[in-house]
């Protein structure tokens, strides 16, 4: 530090001159020439790079290093212009338009002393300006194709707003529906949300994020926030750390090991220790044990939370615990500017503190190119776009095809579906014709007036050979005091806007609609704002109103057809048993309507599987398939006292997890493993015949399951440990085979160590959780 204060080094005066001369100055030596655009720069030159830098930085200006602002109120972009020109900032989020960027990384790169590059983050959850379907959705696909495509997609588009680094993928296991944020996730399964986190890694940063097509994926939230208690948003998380390891912490770590540069700090206590002053999280987990080596960054005011989860007096205190915990980035800094010069002069923070935050800041913008580089993906200004809503920036076919893929078909009477393109198709509901939320929460740039919303799409998709009537029928939800909370929750303008008529005026006009219809097409669920950060609720029904409607409408005796919108799993049980047919649609983003619109009419047959369970009423919760054995076990069929159930209902998921079917009858029969003994170190094969029995050509989920029957601890019923999404012809047969060895079997024993023991273990196959076909054999 005090090097950097006095005397001025050669190097220093470096400070000067642009960072691309000072590339070219450096050619000299070449452990300190960063690479143009040119693969992986090595980590010895990295390292070198880095060092150096740091060692020119002013106090203040290490300072700056770790803040991560968000253009408001608070910070008018003049303000930010003026901060970055002074070297106090890192980088921002929430700015995505090139023309206002452009100023600002000019301020950084051209007025601040030693000219480092801003990085510009921001939310590409599941697209950027093409919205694709939610995690939720995208998990359902059970394809990671699809999932790679997304965020290859959405990277592409982000680049082009010259974003840096997204905030993306959120891995957090989800076994409570009452959590808005279960919409964000990839479900409850761990094996299936790290292969999607593995996935989006992949598309995402591509071969490396130092390309002007790739950005930077900071995962998130570590750890174990889907775990908060009671599913209430923001909650503590007190956990086994076998339950963690076992369950919650391995999609973070397929998401490290698969590659990404950051880690956003999560915003609840584990274990009475809130993540962001949680030393064995982010130092003995996260960089010693998984050997992280990328740049964390807290959550949105996590900080400073840390005095009201009550383990800071103050945000002097709070500034400390972070930065010794090791949160690099302090996301919409209110602390670490105001605090850390104090703390640093009285000795509480070393320098060398400092500077491990500092380096991981300054390493991730040099892994995204931007010190070779600092407008690499945002271009020259003469290529700005002139309208950045454009619609030729959108990638429509991608998210049709996308978000055919993750459409679940639940029920299908009589072969209700697919419709034919002909007679007079009613669509009620007051989700038909709703462009904000097709798109679902966290939907980036999405514009609702550019998304398909299922009346456009069956309008495209009919082509006047069909008639469609419409009646809105009622609200989504009829609640005034949580329209005004959802509405609240939005900052721009109210995002439900309540029909004024009153509900039996409406249903009666719905009604009077499908009696003229030969088949009626009903939308509901939940506005997107229901399946949200900060919004938990107290129940998983069907709101009351468009519950009425349901029930009206099938009173008519019209062949009913509920298309479901929603953000986590819905207690659904009178939609189960009286839609003829049933689509689970999820949020399906911009193409929505039109991929809605081909799985009704058949020009798409769906395969999405069910990435978690729907339990039958709330107090069911949580209904996860993957449960620990216990003593008294509810055995189906056997009803009986002194097991583990709720007598006044049915037990079991109303919809296990990997369920879903298809307008084909698929069989899965004859289940053979190669050997009934399988020695350590060797792997055996297990394989069954799927048949495509219907008449229409589709695809459908392979899922291997394997139970352990008996260990040295009580071991899940089962554990999803594989799966194949496979395309058949009608008639067509194929022989579905996975490979079993040790890195099926192994789990963390009691003393939290990786284990594989030996004994018999249960192979599954099926096309869901349920529904298996079962051969033991022996681990010798
Ligand atoms: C708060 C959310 O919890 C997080 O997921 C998001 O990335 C940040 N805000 C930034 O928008």
């Amino acid at each position: 530090m005090e090097e950097s204060r006095n005397g001025l080094s050669r190097r220093q005066a470096l400070g000067a001159i642009s960072w691309a001369a000072l590339a070219v100055g450096m050619t000299a030596n070449p452990a300190l020439a960063t690479p143009k655009r040119a693969g992986k720069p090595s980590d010895a030159a990295k390292k070198a790079f880095v060092d150096d830098l740091i060692k020119r930085m002013t106090v203040d200006e290490k300072i700056g290093q770790l803040r991560l602002i968000s253009i408001g109120p608070e910070m008018p972009h003049a303000k930010l212009m003026d901060e970055v020109a002074a070297g106090r900032i890192a980088g921002s989020f929430n700015t995505v338009i090139r023309r206002d960027n452009r100023p600002l990384q000019e301020a950084a790169v051209k007025r601040s002393r030693l000219k480092i590059p801003l990085f510009f983050a921001y939310d590409v959850v599941h697209g950027h300006r093409t919205t694709f379907p939610i995690p939720l959705g995208l998990a359902s696909s059970f394809d990671m194709a699809v999932i790679e495509r997304m965020a290859r997609v959405s990277a592409v588009e982000a680049c082009n707003d010259g974003v840096d680094m997204t905030f993306a993928p959120m891995v957090d296991i989800g076994h409570d529906p009452r959590w808005g944020r279960t919409s964000e996730g990839f479900g409850e399964d761990p094996y299936l949300v790290s292969e999607c986190a593995r996935a989006s890694v992949r598309g995402f940063q591509g071969t490396s994020p130092d390309k002007p097509d790739t950005i930077m994926a900071a995962v998130k939230h570590f750890a174990l926030y889907g775990a908060v208690e009671g599913g209430r948003d923001y909650n503590t998380v007190d956990m086994s750390p076998l339950r963690m390891r076992q369950t919650y912490l391995p999609p973070y770590k397929a998401a490290i090991d698969a590659g990404a540069g950051g880690v956003m700090v999560a915003l609840n206590s584990i274990n009475g220790v809130p993540a962001t002053s949680n030393t064995w999280l982010l130092q003995d987990l996260l960089r010693k044990e998984w050997g992280f080596k990328g740049v964390t960054v807290s959550d949105h005011g996590a900080i400073t939370e840390l005095t009201r989860h009550g383990v800071a007096r103050d945000n002097r205190e709070a500034a400390k615990l972070s930065i010794k915990a090791g949160i690099d980035l302090s996301m919409a800094d209110q602390v670490y500017l105001a605090e850390l010069p104090g703390l640093i002069a009285s000795g509480e923070i070393k320098m060398a503190e400092i500077d491990a935050c500092v380096r991981e800041v300054l390493g991730a913008k040099y892994d995204m190119g931007l010190f070779a580089d600092p407008f690499l993906r945002m271009g020259k200004p003469e290529d700005d776009p002139v309208d950045v809503k454009a619609d030729s920036r959108l990638n429509r076919q991608p998210a049709r095809e996308i978000a055919r893929e993750t459409i679940v078909l639940l029920e299908n009477r009589n072969q209700t579906l697919p419709l034919k393109k002909q007679g007079t198709i009613a669509l009620i509901g007051p989700l038909a014709d709703s462009g904000l939320d097709i798109l679902g929460s966290w939907s980036a740039q999405g514009v609702p007036e550019q998304a398909v919303t299922l009346r456009a799409g069956l309008e495209a998709a009919i082509e006047g050979k069909a008639r469609l009537v419409t009646a809105r029928g009622s609200n989504v939800i009829d609640d005034q005091k949580v329209v005004e909370y959802l509405n609240f929750l939005n900052w721009d303008k109210p995002e439900v806007v309540q029909d004024p008529r009153s509900i039996e005026a409406m249903i009666e006009e719905a009604v009077s609609v499908a009696s003229q219809a030969d088949v009626v097409i009903a939308a509901v669920g939940e506005l997107r704002g229901m399946s949200h950060e900060s919004s938990s609720r107290v129940s998983i029904d069907m709101p009351g109103s468009q519950r009425r409607l349901l029930q009206a409408l099938k009173a008519t005796g019209k062949p009913l057809v509920v298309v479901l919108m929603n953000g986590r799993p819905l207690a659904i049980g009178w939609e189960k048993d009286n839609a003829d047919a049933l689509l689970e649609t999820w949020y399906t983003g911009t193409e929505g309507g039109n991929a809605i619109a081909d799985v009704l009419f058949g020009d798409h047959n769906p395969s999405a599987k069910l990435p978690i369970s729907f339990p039958r009423s709330v107090g069911q919760i949580p209904t996860y398939y993957n449960a620990l054995r216990i003593g008294r076990p509810y055995t189906e069929g056997k009803p009986g006292n002194y097991t583990s159930q709720y007598f006044e209902e049915a037990q079991g998921p109303l919809y296990p997890f990997g369920f879903g079917l298809s307008y084909s009858r698929f069989t899965l029969k004859d289940l053979k493993l190669s050997a009934t003994r399988l020695k350590r170190g060797q792997k055996l094969s297990a394989e069954a015949t799927l048949t495509n029995e219907g008449s229409y050509e589709g695809a459908n989920v392979v899922q291997l399951y394997i139970a352990d029957p008996y260990a040295s601890i009580a071991r899940p019923v089962k554990e999803l440990k594989g799966f194949q999404k496979v395309t058949l012809k009608p008639g067509e047969s194929r022989v579905v085979r996975f490979e079993i060895g040790e890195d099926e079997l192994k789990f963390i024993n009691g003393e939290l160590k990786e284990v594989v023991e030996n004994g018999r273990f249960d192979v599954q196959l099926g096309l869901d959780s349920h529904d298996v076909l079962v051969q033991s054999f022996e681990l010798v």
